[in-house]
Parts: structure tokens; sequence; C-alpha cells
């Protein structure tokens, strides 16, 4: 199990041994030294740990103010008491800490409780951790497929043209197709700016605001954080930057689109975990149906994967090649979309630049992006919430 774990310390170089070990076992690590923005990031990560926390505030008051704050319940934390005393340890448990390591212990020690703490927090049912805080309104929706060219960087962008028509200004379509981002050019943006640019500059890392100048908005209100411009760059962007970069988006705006095409690396980690929906576009195509379903069901398994999950059958053939029911009992799932094959209007929309919901709005493709756009944002945002709450399982299952 991969974590994208927060560690609060008053001092960087204090942590750098816990980072490391943190960091070898493959978790994605990132360490803070101001209380307000461990407070305003801490609900993106899978766990959350105070080693010590800057003057006024004692860590226990630090855990105190985050459980209490909305969405503070499924927040995950483990204290590090500097000394034995049992009154340190008390007080970090009853502040809402998770659990209590007590300096100084063995690297195998802190593993074992990270993971123990992630664990339990699957099994009593919050989620898996990491999951978006409660009672924020906002909505993370990743769209992801293990094939490529199966209609991924369309769908992300359709939605999100769809998405921005209904909330303009609140939101932004982030392309974390690390390698071969093309979101920008379905769009025919030439961005100067891309994510990259933002994981070079700490203080965009910890406020949305600052990253949101990084974005470019398209006419009608979307806005645009473009892949890095080569796949020499993909390489430079950590796990941690992808937490932050994720963050900030949710603080920035309502509504964040990823486009996260067929990445299957650690780093998308913090996406699959914190994403209320992940959007699957699949092709009628049995083998890559079944690839699917297999990798989502280990996803599921490992608790990478914290979110429902929506099929959208993509026809990019001219005939209907399987039953819907061969498909759904491939994928073990329902198809919660269908898209119809056209020879023209998506090809004409890539190579223009410009979505099918914008240049073919009366399109029988484009009805299906905005009947896909209402089941995924609903009537407004504020109804998201509940909609979350009554998701459903994995793979659309009960
Ligand atoms: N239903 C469809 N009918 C016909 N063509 C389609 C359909 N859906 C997508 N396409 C076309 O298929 C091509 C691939 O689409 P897109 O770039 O969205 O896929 P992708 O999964 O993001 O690909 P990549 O793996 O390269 O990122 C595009 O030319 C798009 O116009
Ligand atoms: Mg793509």
């Amino acid at each position: 199990m991969q974590l994208s774990i927060l560690i609060l310390a008053q001092d960087k170089s204090s942590v750098q041994g816990l980072a490391e070990t943190l960091g070898s076992a493959g978790h994605g690590v990132t360490v803070v030294t101001r209380s307000e923005d461990f407070a305003s990031s801490a609900s993106s990560y899978s766990l959350c740990v105070v080693e010590s926390s800057p003057p006024p505030l004692e860590p226990a008051r630090v855990i105190e103010l985050l459980k209490a704050a909305p969405g503070g319940d499924a927040i995950h934390i483990l204290g590090i008491a500097a000394g034995s005393s049992l009154d340190e340890r008390i007080a970090l448990l009853e502040a809402g800490a998770d659990d209590v390591i007590t300096r100084p212990f063995q690297p195998t020690q802190l593993l074992a409780l990270v993971e123990a703490i992630a664990l339990s927090a699957q099994r009593v049912g919050t989620g898996t951790p990491g999951a978006i805080g409660a009672g924020t309104g906002k909505r993370l929706v990743g769209v992801f497929s293990p094939k490529g060219g199966v209609g991924t960087t369309t769908v992300a962008t359709n939605l999100a043209v769809v998405a921005a028509e209904r909330y303009p200004g609140r939101v932004l379509l982030l392309d974390l197709d690390l390698s071969f981002g093309q979101v920008a050019s379905h769009l025919n943006l030439q961005p100067k700016q891309t994510l990259l640019d933002v994981t070079r500059d700490d203080l965009a890392l910890q406020d949305g605001e600052v990253m949101r100048t990084y974005a470019m908005t398209v006419p009608g209100g979307l806005s645009v954080l473009a892949a890095p411009p080569s796949p020499a760059f993909s390489g430079l962007i950590r796990s941690d930057h992808i937490a932050a970069l994720i963050a900030r988006a949710l603080d920035a705006f309502d509504i964040v689109i990823v486009d996260a095409g067929t990445a299957m690396d650690d780093r998308q980690a913090p996406l699959f975990a914190r994403a209320d929906t992940v959007v699957v576009p699949v092709l009628p195509e049995i083998p890559a149906l079944n690839a699917v379903r297999l990798l989502l069901e280990q996803l599921a398994d490992t608790g990478a994967l914290g979110s429902q999950t929506m099929f959208v059958l993509n026809n990019v053939f001219a005939r209907e090649l399987l039953k819907r029911s061969d498909i759904e009992s491939a994928l073990d799932a329902k198809i919660t979309a269908e898209l119809p094959y056209d020879s023209f209007v998506y090809l004409k929309a890539v190579n223009e630049g410009i979505p099918v919901v914008t240049g073919s709005p009366r399109s029988a493709p484009a009805d299906k992006f905005r009947a896909l756009a209402d089941q995924l944002f609903g009537a407004s945002v504020t109804g998201v919430v509940d909609a979350k709450k009554e998701k459903r399982g994995f793979f659309g299952r009960r």
C-alpha cells in the first residue's frame, strides 16, 4: 500500500530520517513547518504525522484543531511523542491522534504503525485514507484508462467544458498525463506555463490562489493546467507534487477534472485515493475489458482506489461488436454511459482543438457528454456532497 503522508515538524532537518524511512518504503512524503500549511492540506493526504509543531501551538492542540475542522473526522493522524511521558501520549490520543509512537523508535516500527493506521481506517469504513473531506462540496473527478487511445482526453476535456459552462471560473482541468498530455492540444492552447512550473514554485504548491495564476483560462471560464511540455520532464514530477497540486486545485476551484492518461505509476496514488469518481472509458474489446477489471480490482484490494468508478463505453468502432451485457459481464460492472461512434465530430474536434460540446453542440456525442456531466456534477455543486454519501461500492456495485 502506497500512502501519501504529510509531516508537520518545526524543522525539516529533524525529520529527514523519518521522511527517508517512509519514502524508501514507497510512500510519498511532504514535510511542512507551518501549522497553517498543515491544516490546509491535511485532508488530501492518506496520513498526517505530527512530529512537532512551531510555537505557540502544542502538537496536541494542532491535532485537536484539525480534527474539529469540517472533514476532520476523515483525517488520520500519527502523533510522535518526544519522550516516554505517559501524559504526552495521552494528550496526543485525546486530541484525536489515531496512534502515537514514542521516540526513539526503529524504522520498522514506524512503517508498521503507519500501515496499521491506514488499514484500520479502511476497515472502519471511513473510505480510503485521504478521501476528500466530507462537507467541502467540492468534486474531484479523474478520467483514466490503462489502455491508450480510448478517448480519455476527449472525455475529460468535454466534461470540463460542460462543467465550466455551468460553473464559470470554478472548474479546473488538470492534465496529469505526465508524459504525453494532450489536453492543451485538444483545446488548441499553447500554454506558456504548465504544472511543471507549479512544482518549481513552493508558494504555488502551498497556496491555491498562487497555483491558479499558472492555469490558462479558456473562453467560457474553464481553467486549464497543462502537462509538462515534453516527456523529458515527466520524471521531475513526484507524488508529493501531485498531492499538493490536487490539494491546491481543490482549494482554488470547486470542480477539478483530471486527465490521468494511462499512467499507473505510484505518482497517481494521491488522485486515486482522493477522487470522488474515477471515470474509465472502455472500448468494446474483451481482452481490454478483462484487463481493466483486473487492474481496478487490484487497486481496490490494495486500498489505493477510494472512489466510485464509472465506466463509459466508447464506441470507437462503426459497428456494434459486442452486446452491452457481454461488456458488463467482462467488466463485472454496469456501464454508466455510452458514447456513440461518430466518424466526423470527434476527429474534427481534436484537429481543430475545439471540443465536441462547443464545436458540435447539437450532435449526439455532445448530448451524451452533457448527460454524463449531469450524473457527475448534478444540478449544483452543493448537491455533490449528498451524491457522495450515497456512493456505491467499487465498480458501480453496491
Ligand atoms: N466515439 C468515438 N468515435 C470516433 N472517434 C473517437 C471516439 N472517441 C474518441 N475518438 C477519437 O479517438 C482518438 C483518441 O481520443 P483521445 O485522444 O481522447 O484518447 P486518449 O485515450 O486520451 O488517447 P491517448 O492514449 O493518446 O492519450 C481521437 O482522435 C478522438 O477524436
Ligand atoms: Mg489522452
